[in-house]
């Protein structure tokens, strides 16, 4: 793209499949359509291609996450692939917005996948905790965001992200103590007009002005002059962002106005959602307990939710119309088992018995629901490790540790 050209597409609500960072919903039984979503955004589909230079350059098998296509779209992949080839730096960047203490499964997915990034290419990470967008938006109190911030932290540390590589900020907490980040932040307040946020993300009059501002925070990461203290002062080192698809509308706003103020296009790299235990015409969400799987939650508690909802056919066993309508792709036990299940042979094996009707639906239920168990208590252990010392180290700016960043 030439610079001074832009990338944003406008907002429409009469789109049958509809995806902003707030709402998700499809109209379509077989969930949203991701090529079309491709198309509507702009972004390029990740292909076998890029999936075998990844390979190719780093010397590593690729994630199960890209190899399914959970990982399905990206910008400027080949640029950072380039500069990983050229032994030149860049930088991940993540983030959460605290709106519970709870996460849910949903949430973890761009965070597995991300510690997978950091190890792979052997890059900082800088992971952003919008406790000030949770209060703005949500029915919280400013004290209540700022603590749920430092809850999720937990359970993002408890993944196990290399403290030497990895920085965790509450916005609140790090505007206050950075000037650098602020000036980032009102530069791009200075560049984008009321206009363009309306058209990227259908903001009206009777919005808040903190909600109208907000995307300018959320820009502001994508530009390593926002960490001096991390990056030994380091102004243009390139960032990769790796998100579901509904945050993408943030770095479309990001990418058209890095050159002018002086940075670089941010990459992004995007995710599908993973479905509500209902069905897969929306994604899981926090505030519907019965549409998620959270990481709190007792073995007792993810029988019970699986058995009870993940069922999208009503409770049918394989049957032979089953099998002709080839339903499986949309069976939520089966697309949880896409996301969580690494080993490669098991899921092959398990996706061609279910096909062919020679595994029943409640056998598939029965194999998710232990490995669940599985992912989760293990997930409850590593968490009540992570003490309020931990946090606070990973939430002080110091210099990371980078083969490649000097
Ligand atoms: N707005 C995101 C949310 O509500 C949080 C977030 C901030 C984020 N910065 C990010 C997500 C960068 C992905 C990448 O969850």
């Amino acid at each position: 793209m030439k610079s001074g050209e832009t990338e944003l597409p406008e907002y429409s609500s009469s789109d049958e499949d509809f995806v902003d960072p707030w709402h998700v919903a499809s109209k379509s039984a077989t969930g949203i359509d991701y090529d079309k979503l491709i198309t509507k955004f702009g972004s390029q589909k990740i292909d076998d291609n890029l999936i075998t230079k990844i390979e190719n350059l780093t010397g590593k098998r690729a994630h199960h996450l890209l190899r399914r296509g959970v990982f399905f779209s990206m910008r400027d992949m080949h640029g950072i692939l380039t500069l990983y080839e050229q032994k030149q730096p860049f930088y991940l960047y993540t983030g959460r917005g605290p709106s519970s203490e709870a996460m849910h499964l949903g949430h973890l997915i761009p965070f597995i996948f991300t510690k997978w990034l950091q190890e792979t290419f052997d890059v900082p990470l800088v992971i952003q905790l919008t406790d000030d967008e949770k209060f703005i938006w949500n029915d919280i109190t400013v004290e209540e965001a700022n603590r749920y911030a430092h809850e999720n932290a937990k359970d993002i540390i408890a993944l196990g992200f290399d403290i030497n590589k990895t920085f965790i900020f509450s916005d609140i907490e790090y505007i206050s103590s950075c000037p650098e980040f602020y000036m980032n932040i009102c530069k791009v307040q200075k560049l984008v007009t009321y206009s363009q946020v309306k058209g990227i993300f259908g903001f009206d009059v009777s919005d808040s002005i903190g909600k109208i501002s907000f995307p300018a925070i959320q820009a502001a990461p994508s530009f390593s002059s926002s960490f001096p203290r991390l990056f030994k002062s380091k102004k243009d080192i390139p960032c990769l962002i790796p998100c579901a698809i509904d945050q993408d509308p943030y770095f479309r706003m990001t990418r058209d106005v890095a050159q002018k103020l002086g940075g670089v296009k941010p990459a992004v790299i995007h995710s599908t959602f993973v479905p509500a235990l209902q069905g897969v015409q929306t994604k899981m969400s926090a505030s519907d307990p019965n549409a998620s799987i959270f990481l709190t939650d007792t073995d007792e508690e993810i029988r019970i939710k699986i058995k009870r909802y993940a069922d999208s056919e009503g409770g049918i066993n394989m049957t032979d119309e089953h099998k002709k309508r080839g339903s499986y792709l949309t069976d939520i036990s089966y697309q949880y088992l896409t996301y969580l299940m690494t080993d490669d042979d098991k899921f092959t094996q398990i996706e061609r018995d279910y096909a062919c009707g020679v595994l029943a639906r409640e056998q598939l239920q029965e194999i998710l629901i232990k490995l669940l168990q599985k992912i989760i208590g293990k997930h409850r252990q590593n968490r009540a490790l992570v003490t309020k010392e931990m946090v606070k180290q990973y939430m002080t700016p110091r210099n990371l540790e980078c083969s490649i960043v000097t």
